[in-house]
């Protein structure tokens, strides 16, 4: 007996077929190519895939009644652009030939065109074309890759409509971060937790050179978001900023935090530094508030500002003297604007934060209380995630 809630067909028609594996989703590209007599060539296709690493593939599956895919073939290579989210009328112009789908969405340039704001344009020598029942399997020899500098999301087309993704949490990739996203996608599912929990932003940092990076945020695509900090943003670890990762850290370490920060702002009387130092490490967390000073270094991180404004936001971030959030009960906090937790590896040493925001500043001393005592939780949770881990490396 077929479970109840299945549909099972075994005689599958074209019709069947379509319908049930248009349950998969697919990204949308445009691949492009340039006749010898410079007439533009483009067709919409579902099938993009990455194929092979080394050498790199790539391929694309054009049907045997596609007119277009025989002159593309002529040409010897082709460009595949991948399409936006926001790029749905460029699909349907590409899709229904619309005369003016060239001028209106290409770069113009010479050579195989360039749609503009593509996500990504990956530009091919054909390699391989393989026998596919009604299409063929083209396996493109990749030349040449363009990543849009601050790539939006993808274009979906799933059960014939066409959408965007929907992430709970982004993942950076950037090299030599290897090890510290391994750890930070350990705990994601705790920072996840935290952020459904609470109805806030929970981000997951690491220290990376002299740097803390976001390596993931969850809850970014929340209706109540207001920061907007993103994946991959990185800042200067410099006294005032950033304690946790050295509160806890040999002397040589947090001397050089401090030394980054006389070094950035010229304020050579580093007691306050040391005194928040102290303060972190008593308490076990930090909290940040004043909404002008959170609002200051989220316009210095999303590069609104010249990269001398960090030692200025710095400068002003010492100026303004003792932080309040380490110093009074969470309960006698008013304007809080961000709570952070360590996060240690088995041997103890601090490798990760956990950071909640995305606080409007009218928050109840309750729920101030509840949304510190959630954080620190998930921070022994993401601790023994980590341990946990560990142990079963060394299995
Ligand atoms: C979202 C979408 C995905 C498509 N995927 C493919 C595909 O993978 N392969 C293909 O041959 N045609 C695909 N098509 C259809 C082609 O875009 C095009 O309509 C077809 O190749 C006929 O046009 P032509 O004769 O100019 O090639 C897709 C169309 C849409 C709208």
């Amino acid at each position: 007996m077929p479970p109840p809630d299945r549909q099972i067909t075994e005689a599958v028609s074209p019709a069947d077929f379509r319908r049930a594996l248009g349950h998969y989703p697919t990204g949308v590209a445009v691949v492009t190519a340039c006749r010898t007599d410079g007439d533009p060539l483009a067709m919409v296709v579902g099938t993009f895939t990455s194929v092979s690493l080394d050498p790199p593939l790539v391929g694309f599956l054009p049907s045997l009644t596609s007119t277009t895919w025989p002159d593309i073939r002529a040409t010897g290579g082709f460009c595949v652009n991948v399409l936006g989210a926001d790029q749905e009328q460029v699909c349907r112009a590409f899709a229904s030939k619309a005369p003016d789908r060239f001028t209106a969405h290409t770069d113009g340039g010479p050579g195989n065109p360039r749609l503009t704001s593509a996500v990504l344009r990956v530009d091919c020598d054909i390699f391989q074309v393989l026998p596919a029942g009604d299409h063929e399997m083209v396996l493109g020899a990749v030349r040449r890759i363009e990543v849009a500098e601050e790539p939006g999301l993808p274009l979906l087309f799933l059960r014939g409509g066409y959408g965007a993704p929907h992430l709970a949490s982004i993942q950076a990739e950037s090299a030599g971060l290897a090890d510290q996203l391994r750890l930070a996608d350990l705990i994601r599912p705790e920072a996840e937790s935290i952020s459904r929990d609470l109805g806030l932003e929970c981000l997951v940092t690491a220290p990376a050179d002299d740097s803390i990076v976001v390596l993931a945020a969850a809850g970014i695509g929340s209706e109540t978001r207001r920061s907007t900090t993103r994946v991959g943003t990185t800042f200067p670890l410099a006294a005032p900023f950033g304690p946790l990762f050295v509160a806890w850290a040999a002397e040589a370490e947090r001397k050089a935090w401090l030394t980054r920060g006389q070094t950035l702002t010229g304020i050579t009387d580093r007691s306050l530094a040391v005194a928040q130092l102290a303060a972190v490490r008593e308490l076990g967390y930090g909290i940040t508030t004043g909404r002008e000073a959170a609002d200051h270094f989220e316009r210095v991180v999303t590069g609104m500002e010249e990269p001398a404004a960090i030692a200025e936001f710095l400068t002003a971030l010492e100026r303004r003297g003792p932080e309040p959030g380490l110093h009074r009960p969470v309960e006698k906090l008013t304007d809080v604007t961000s709570m952070h937790v360590p996060v240690r590896d088995a041997t103890g040493q601090v490798v990760l934060a956990l950071h909640l925001i995305g606080f409007t500043g009218q928050e109840t001393p309750g729920r101030l209380r509840a949304c510190l005592d959630r954080l620190r939780s998930g921070g022994r949770s993401a601790d023994a995630l980590l341990s946990r881990s560990s142990h079963d490396d060394g299995a």
